[in-house]
């Protein structure tokens, strides 16, 4: 059977690129009888990024939530990354296979280090030994679960390629005892664009968060950047953020409609009315679970450690086999 693996940083609140572009895909291919799929929260890759624990503890509850709400089936794995100690052994095993200079080449530490030199700073100004080794905690993620697929968005397609890298190396010393992922990206092909016409991401704070209340909701979405047409003139839907976003929550027919209301000049105050309605009622059958998850901690809590047991099971057997063939009991 195929096995299918992601992990999602623990870092922020899961919006609407996120939905369409992991959490929609993903939620199928749990419910799919001819793949096995492992979902887990990054919490040890948000340590990098964040050192704030009230941020990485309301992001993993929000983004369970949230997966759970919206129907990820009992079928596939789903725990936190920091329930399996296994995974960190692994990484140091992995550590001892990975060249420096691949870690040189990984472009979230490659990138930081140039803007030091670009600043005439040290080189390693505030760069830490976690960013640098994180392909290689990424590495352990995959290899662990034996993925065959690695669903990652653009950025990540490099940290796979080196996971094969790594797991190549250490199969041509001790046979063939790790699985060679592969990166898949036709998930997150579409770039999701957020309320000033960059794509959505909350590194730029411009994201719509899938269970805003109602008048949250409707005030982000006033702000979606829109060109100054007045109503009654005829606008262009290409190009256009409100009418992307709506595409992705309306049939065919409804997509229709709305381009001939573009051409007749319908205001922008109308159609974001009209996108306000369609993604606040598309989320709402879900989001009273949503707030019961929410509220109730301590269910999430017992959801993510069974999870974590059963995943456990899995890592401990295989990391055994790991150990043998490197000669450590
Ligand atoms: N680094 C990934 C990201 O930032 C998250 C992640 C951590 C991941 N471990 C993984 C993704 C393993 C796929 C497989 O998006």
């Amino acid at each position: 059977m195929k096995r299918v693996l992601t992990g999602i940083t623990t870092t922020g609140i899961p919006h609407l690129g996120n939905y369409i572009g992991a959490i929609k895909p993903s939620i199928a291919e749990s419910n799919d009888d001819g793949i096995k799929s492992y979902f887990f929260l990054a919490d040890y890759h948000a340590l990098i990024k964040s050192h704030d624990p009230q941020l990485i503890r309301e992001s993993s509850f929000k983004i369970a939530a949230t997966w759970l709400a919206l129907g990820l089936s009992d079928r596939s794995s789903f725990y936190r990354q920091s329930d399996i100690p296994e995974i960190f052994e692994l990484t140091w095993i992995l550590t001892c296979f990975t060249a420096k200079g691949l870690m040189n080449r990984a472009h979230a530490y490659k990138a930081a280090a140039d803007l030091n030199i670009e600043d005439g700073n040290d080189v390693d100004k505030a760069i830490t030994m976690g960013l640098y080794s994180y392909p290689i905690l990424m590495s352990a993620d995959i290899l662990m679960f034996k993925a065959n697929e690695v669903p990652v968005g653009k950025d990540q397609v490099q940290h796979v390629e080196m996971t094969r890298d790594i797991a190549l190396r250490f199969n041509h010393n001790y046979g063939n005892i790790f699985t060679i992922p592969e990166a898949v990206t036709n998930h997150s092909q579409e770039t999701i664009i957020g309320l000033d016409g960059r794509k959505m991401s909350k590194s730029y704070n411009n994201i719509i968060p899938i269970f805003l209340e109602e008048k949250p909701l409707r005030k982000l979405i006033n702000k979606i950047k829109t060109n100054s047409l007045e109503p009654g003139v005829p606008k262009e839907y290409k190009d256009c953020t409100l009418f992307a976003l709506y595409t992705y929550f309306a049939t065919s027919e409804e997509i229709e409609s709305i381009k001939k209301m573009y051409a007749e000049g319908i205001g922008w105050g109308d159609m974001k009315s009209i996108l306000f309605e369609k993604i606040f009622n598309f989320f709402d059958p879900y989001r009273s679970t949503y707030m019961e998850y929410l509220r109730d901690e301590a269910f999430l809590e017992k959801r993510l450690r069974l999870g974590g047991e059963q995943a456990r099971e899995e890592a401990s057997a295989y990391l055994k086999e790991i150990k043998s063939a490197i000669g450590i009991k």
